[in-house]
């Protein structure tokens, strides 16, 4: 399975090098551009240093894990920004508004924003992953927006009904949301009545 993950500056980037480590686990070959927040993001949340570089940060995602090609934000002649390239699946993870706001307009400033274009424009499968709270008309309205063009809307927000017991848990639990709705096995959190 081929899946594009785009990375953005919202809270949450433990989502992303999670889902990134079970991507590369189930054995699809994952195309990765991080914005420019996204990296400060990843860099402060998962390293505890705002002050990392692009490479240092890319470095230490991407490290032990197989399949994985790190895009650059503005490289247009990957074929993740081109609707006939085989792509099985698009992720923005964690998503802000900024960039939902993007894409809900059609703007394409950078490949995660193309690449989420392509997904709608293609009719395939996008997950968008946000974290903002609370949200406003402009942000419920871009959102409604993109559910209607297509997009699946899987917000950042854990449950609590499978007993969590650490920040993994739940960090878990929004990953397998992702992983089920990609078709992709997950073993992360049991199921609801199993
Ligand atoms: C530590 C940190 C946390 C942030 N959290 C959020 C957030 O949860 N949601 C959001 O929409 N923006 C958040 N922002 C602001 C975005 O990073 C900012 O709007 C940026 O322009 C987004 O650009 P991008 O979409 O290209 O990544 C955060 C910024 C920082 C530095």
């Amino acid at each position: 399975m081929n899946v594009f993950l785009g990375i953005t500056g919202a809270s949450g980037a433990p989502y992303a090098a999670r889902l990134l480590r079970a991507l590369s686990a189930a054995g699809c070959e994952v195309g990765v551009a991080i914005s420019d927040a996204g990296v400060q993001v990843c860099a402060t949340e998962l390293y505890g240093d705002i002050s990392l570089s692009r490479e240092d940060v890319t470095a230490r995602l991407a490290d032990g894990l197989d399949g994985l090609s790190v895009l650059g934000l503005r490289d247009y002649s990957t074929p993740y920004a081109s609707g006939s390239a085989r792509v099985d699946g698009y992720v923005v993870c964690p998503c802000s508004m900024s960039t939902a706001a993007s894409i809900a307009a059609g703007a394409m400033a950078n490949l995660i924003h193309r690449a989420a274009s392509v997904a709608l424009k293609e009719e395939r499968k996008l997950l968008l992953v946000p974290r903002e709270t609370p949200l406003s008309t402009i942000h419920l309205e871009n959102l409604l927006r993109l559910r209607r063009a297509g997009a699946t809307v899987v917000f950042a927000a854990p449950g609590f009904y499978h007993a969590p017991q650490t920040i993994d848990d739940l960090v878990n639990f929004v990953v397998a949301r992702c992983l089920d709705q990609l078709g992709i096995d997950q073993t992360l959190v049991g199921r609801w009545g199993q």
